[in-house]
């Protein structure tokens, strides 16, 4: 298991700005919970971890490697959706 972090990350869709500035440090074995009103940006922060979608700005750090390049494969990391879904690769 490794640790989880994102420092300052940010996620624009075109103008609009799905997640702000958003930092967070998981160590490993922790149990984390996000909680927040739909359309905070809870989906979009996984996603940017998992390397579903990139960031615009700030950096998604696991095990002390920065991730930001790496596809979802090579960050030995994933999710799972609230719905089936096929996962990318
Ligand atoms: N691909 C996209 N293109 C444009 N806007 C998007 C995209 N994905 C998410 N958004 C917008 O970004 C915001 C955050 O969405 P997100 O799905 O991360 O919220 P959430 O906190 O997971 O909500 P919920 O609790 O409903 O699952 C929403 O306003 C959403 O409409
Ligand atoms: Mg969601």
């Amino acid at each position: 298991m490794s640790t989880i972090e994102i420092k300052k990350i940010t996620k624009k869709f075109g103008e609009f700005t799905a997640v702000k500035d958003a930092d967070l440090s998981v160590k490993a074995g922790e149990v984390v919970c996000l909680l927040g009103p739909s359309g905070c940006g809870k989906t979009t922060t996984l996603r940017m971890i998992a390397g579903l979608e990139r960031t615009t700005e700030g950096d998604v750090v696991i095990a002390g490697k920065r991730m930001n390049e790496l596809p979802p494969e090579k960050r030995d990391i994933a999710m799972v959706f609230q719905f089936y879904a096929l996962y990318p690769r």
